[in-house]
């Protein structure tokens, strides 16, 4: 059994990280007056766009316990009703203000749903879900890759850059969230990879795995002063020898070319940024957002900077007829089937003390190490908390 005290904490966290900023939704998924019901590390949320501006609510009437998005009802513009008994909440600060079926009841102001705090950007709706105690939470930008100085040799395009364009699907996966980083994240994993169509009609020397050598290998990462939130895999360095052939498993090399400054990088508490991909000068942001303890939302991002509208026009084009194809459904695929594989072993932690590591997993190791000492929370629901019942299908922006 393997000693796994240096990460204790990632072992236990099962249902994924608190106090952090994750993805919830597409804008496009929440119209004006639109509801939605979600649920992130074990907590169900509820999401209502008013006015242009998004509240989010904790998806669980104080009366009995039921989701109100399950029957959305807004009787009145600044606020949501239970559909059950009529308990009524202000969008703006959660707390209860009417109850239907009991006008006068002494309860009304003295409880309420827990908000949480939403920042919308390029098309995406993030939720800080935190703890009711925390406090003010960090800027999104804390948990999320650190922009990249555009003079950078290897600069790519960032989710949060005022122009670029980001275009991609969230599908769920039957695997815990954790098994999604260190997939996306491994250096050894791009064996897989190596017969899909993207590889082959880019003609890329995919090797078959990157071999980290020595401890430049592995650096970890800060943004914001704070301590360190991620992780980077620095390829095209010395800290990584490519492995391109296996002459005694009969394995060759595909093509002759790599996108050069793609490099990888991990970042609490689920986002993949992989620049230079699938293409010199485009990036690739993947999150893997816990919804319960077996199950993730996968989300597959790729963006571009996209100054002019001829710019997004050709960019929409390439995505819809080339990388969403070949890129989220070809390429990624493979990445979804091995988390699903995987995850029997590890369901309830038990693959961690009995995983057999090799050299290649020395980051999957720092990344459970930085999680475990810089995490700001550990979600724990507490009680059983039943997955949701409706996975969501494959959303996609509208073009
Ligand atoms: S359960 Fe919500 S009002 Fe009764
Ligand atoms: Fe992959």
């Amino acid at each position: 059994m393997n000693d796994t005290s240096a990460y204790q904490p990632y072992v236990e966290a099962s249902w994924g990280l608190m106090n952090h900023w994750y993805p919830a939704l597409f804008s496009h998924e929440l119209g004006d007056d639109g509801l939605v019901g979600l649920q992130i590390a074990g907590v169900p949320i509820l999401l209502r766009r008013l006015g242009g501006n998004v509240h989010a609510l904790r998806d669980e009437c104080v009366h009995r316990g039921v989701k109100l998005s399950l029957q959305p009802t807004c009787l009145t513009a600044d606020t949501v009703t239970c559909w059950y008994h009529g308990f009524t909440y202000r969008l703006a600060d959660g707390q209860l203000s009417a109850i239907a079926v009991s006008p006068e009841d002494p309860l009304i102001g003295t409880v309420g749903l827990q908000t949480y705090p939403v920042v919308e950007r390029n098309g995406l709706v993030y939720v800080f879900v935190g703890d009711a105690d925390y406090g003010a939470p960090p800027p999104l930008e804390a948990d999320l890759p650190p922009l990249v100085d555009r003079s950078h040799r290897h600069w790519s395009p960032h989710v949060l850059d005022d122009d670029a364009v980001v275009l991609g699907i969230r599908r769920r996966v039957q695997s815990n969230w954790r098994l999604g980083c260190e997939n996306g994240f491994d250096p050894g994993h791009i064996f897989i990879h190596r017969n899909t169509t993207l590889v082959r009609v880019q003609g890329w020397n995919l090797p078959l795995g990157m071999r980290p050598v020595g401890q430049t290998a592995v650096s970890w990462l800060e943004n914001d002063g704070d301590g360190p939130h991620g992780v980077r895999n620095e390829f095209g360095t010395d800290a990584y020898l490519p492995v391109n052939e296996h002459e005694e498993l009969g394995l060759e090399p595909l093509g002759d070319g790599v996108p050069a400054g793609s490099r990888t990088s991990m970042w609490m508490p689920c986002c993949l940024q992989v620049e230079n991909f699938p293409q010199r000068g485009l990036a690739q942001f993947e999150f893997y957002v816990p919804v319960d303890d077996q199950t993730h939302d996968y989300w597959e991002l790729i963006v571009a900077h996209c100054p002019t509208d001829a710019d997004r026009a050709r960019f929409q084009r390439d995505y819809d007829d080339i990388w969403e194809p070949l890129g989220i459904y070809g390429f990624n695929d493979c990445d979804i089937f091995a988390r699903e594989a995987m995850e029997p072993f590890y369901r309830h932690g038990g693959g961690f003390p009995a995983e057999v590591l090799c050299a290649t997993d020395v980051m999957t190791v720092a990344w459970r190490q930085l999680v475990s000492r810089h995490n700001r929370g550990v979600a724990r629901p507490g009680r059983p908390v039943a997955p949701d019942p409706v996975p969501p299908p494959s959303y996609r922006p509208a073009s």
